[in-house]
């Protein structure tokens, strides 16, 4: 008999884990509330072009990475790699922009798939949580999602957090940074990996984010992009810093910070973790602002910043730090029954102990009382109702808490106010 496996690069997330997942989700759902931020949920897949115009053509994303398909009527539709072009051409599509409330500030969460190596924190299906502000290029927005995402970790617990921080300038910056990153590498083209030779041509800002040609001595010596930004950008970029320092956010400047997507300008940053034992890929969350993105998708000239983490990494941050996190596995209350009326009983109260929203469950295995009580007692019940014969003879019911040991026999009818007043505090 053959099994199947699931995909590689893929998990299930089981009962027990999820539980984190849930956790953490909602404690950055909360979070992005109380930043303003409101949720967009956009598809799972766009078509190809969005993802080839909005993240880059040049980009190992979009040239090696996309899960891309043809669908029946010959459309070629890909699944998102990222959030962001969805985001924006979702923005554009719906003519957010013309909302009165500016900058629009949005957050989203789900699935993204990228055809990588998998390795531990690398998967092909992941999930990212991300937000988009767009619609404002104050540096205090820059500094607004950066202070969001440094804590939403730091609201977990997490500790062991570095910030990086970059400024890519403006066009005109990064074309004669460009320009001086090819006069420098030139001579060393023929050293340096099959990538790099074509990145040199295509993007060459992306050969300082080479992990194999890292150690190259030219990679030490290479023009940096902070001594080629502008007036203009310079100005921005301190004006964020300042911020940041106000609000006391440390960070560490490293111009070799490019990030993989084409769309940024300006303020660019990542999160890595300092935990020891969180292994080899050691960043937790990207972003950075892209103030030509919405153009670049049909929209009006629009600035935009963003980030994006994945719950993946975060959840190795937790595990690396031993923090766990305060989730409670209990269940409300158990009914044990015993013969044939009794069970059919028993199946009764628990539906209208569930329509009074108390959570309950029973026994579908046919178990002897004993074997009852022990199911119980590992689903961490914190009540047990029985309904032996004799009870439903006299129209009663036996309730006990299992934290004090205390028992009671009440009247059947009366159960599902009696277990509210116990539950709840209200009848
Ligand atoms: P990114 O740096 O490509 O940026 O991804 C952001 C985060 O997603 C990474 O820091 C990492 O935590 C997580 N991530 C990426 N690939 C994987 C993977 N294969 N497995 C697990 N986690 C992964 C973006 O995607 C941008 N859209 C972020 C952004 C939003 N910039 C502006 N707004």
């Amino acid at each position: 008999m053959s099994s199947f496996k699931g995909p590689r690069g893929t998990q299930d997330i089981l009962p027990g884990e999820v539980e984190k997942w849930q956790y953490v989700e909602s404690a950055l759902t909360d979070l992005c509330y109380r930043y303003n931020y409101k949720e967009i949920r956009t598809p799972v897949f766009e078509h190809t072009e969005l993802f080839q115009r909005g993240v880059g053509d040049s980009t190992d994303i979009v040239q090696k990475e996309m899960y891309t398909f043809t669908d029946r009527g010959d459309r070629s539709l890909t699944l998102r790699p990222e959030g962001t072009a969805s985001v924006v051409r979702s923005f554009v599509q719906n003519k957010i922009y013309g909302s009165p409330n500016q900058p629009t500030k949005l957050f989203y969460s789900g699935p993204m798939f990228r055809y990588e190596r998998p390795q531990q924190g690398r998967m092909r299906q992941f999930v990212q949580f991300g937000v988009e502000a767009l619609g404002s290029d104050d540096p205090a927005i820059d500094a607004e999602v950066i202070a969001l995402a440094m804590n939403a970790y730091k609201e977990l617990g997490l500790s062991s957090l570095k910030l990086v921080l970059n400024s890519l300038g403006d066009k005109k910056s990064r074309s004669r940074h460009r320009q001086a990153l090819v006069e420098h590498f030139q001579p060393y083209k023929e050293e340096l990996c099959e990538d790099c030779q074509s990145r040199l041509a295509t993007n060459p800002m992306r050969v300082l984010d080479c992990k194999k040609d890292r150690e190259h001595e030219s990679m030490h010596t290479a023009p940096s992009i902070l001594d080629y930004l502008n007036d203009e950008s310079r100005a921005y970029f301190e004006a964020v810093k300042s911020i940041l320092d106000r609000m006391g956010i440390e960070y560490e400047i490293d111009p070799n910070l490019v990030r993989g997507l084409d769309y940024y300008n300006h303020t660019a940053f990542e999160i890595m973790s300092n935990a020891k034992g969180f292994g080899a890929i050691t960043t937790l969350s990207g972003g950075g602002r892209y103030n030509g993105l919405v153009e670049e998708v049909g929209g009006p000239a629009t600035p935009g910043i963003g980030f994006a983490l994945s719950i993946e990494r975060l959840l190795m941050a937790l595990e690396a730090e031993g923090i766990t996190l305060p989730i409670e596995d209990k269940l409300e209350c158990y009914v044990v029954s015993l013969g044939e009326e009794a069970e059919q009983e028993a199946a009764a109260i628990v539906y209208q102990l569930r329509q009074a929203g108390i959570q309950v469950d029973k026994d579908y295995a046919g178990k002897k009382m004993k074997a009852q009580f022990k199911a119980a007692d590992r689903l961490n019940a914190h009540y047990v109702l029985v309904l032996g014969e004799d009870e439903l003879t006299n129209g009663q019911i036996n309730v006990k808490n299992m934290e004090t040991g205390e028992q009671e026999t009440i009247a059947l009818s009366t159960i599902v106010e009696h277990m509210k007043r116990e539950l709840k505090g209200d009848a």
